[in-house]
């Protein structure tokens, strides 16, 4: 069964829609921790409520040192790293320990809308000014390129002149929810293969 690692920065609806999957039964797997980089985060809340074992390292006291410590603390227990909604960028030592096993869901449809800086509301915000008619979802491999690596699955949300950044992000969260549970199926089914930069996806 794929064991893996849950990283939230917030809310935590990311992981309560795959604890959900989990729990009906539709995706074979297995979450070990759900780690945060704040306290804060209602996502341990979340876990803590489904009995998963969760670690807060706090950014403000690991600084430079969060990726390295959460290598530490996982290293040969998780085949894959999920990160839903986690806020800190991943260095170091992890991206070449995990290559190809960490992926990341973000709220637009990749290359529009992403890189450095481009995170949470923000993300809508500028779709909304753009006014763009599409955006959406994308779930995609991480590498040391911020939202460069490779793509996975993407979803498409229409955009209506009326929305607000907020009623966008709303509209793309349903559809995150349930994308992100699908790319963890695909590759805890063996169904993903990387090569020259591109995700190949068998039937
Ligand atoms: C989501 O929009 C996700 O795409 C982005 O951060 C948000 C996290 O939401 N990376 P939640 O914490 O899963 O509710």
């Amino acid at each position: 069964m794929l064991r893996i690692a849950v990283l939230v920065s917030g809310s935590g609806s990311n992981l309560q829609a795959i604890i959900d999957e989990i729990e009906k039964g539709s995706l074979n797997c297995e979450i070990k921790y759900v780690i945060s980089d704040s306290e804060k985060a209602y996502g341990l809340e979340r876990a803590k409520n489904h009995g998963i074992e969760t670690i807060a390292l706090d950014r403000k006291i690991y600084k430079g040192k969060v990726s390295d410590e959460i290598l530490n603390l996982i290293n040969g227990q998780v085949d894959l790293i999920v990160l839903a909604g986690y806020l800190s960028i991943l260095n170091g030592e992890i991206l070449r320990v995990f290559r190809n096993k960490i992926i990341n869901i973000h709220p637009s449809l990749i290359p529009s809308f992403s890189g450095a800086g481009m995170y949470g509301i923000k993300v809508h915000e500028a779709a909304v000014k753009k006014g763009v008619k599409y955006s959406g979802c994308t779930v995609h491999f991480v590498n040391e390129e911020v939202d460069g690596g490779e793509i996975l699955l993407q979803e498409v949300v229409p955009v209506f002149v009326e929305d607000t950044a907020e009623t966008l992000q709303k509209r793309i969260l349903v559809e995150e929810h349930k994308l992100l549970p699908k790319a963890i199926k695909l590759i805890s089914d063996k169904k993903v293969k990387i090569e020259n930069g591109k995700c190949y996806i068998s039937k």
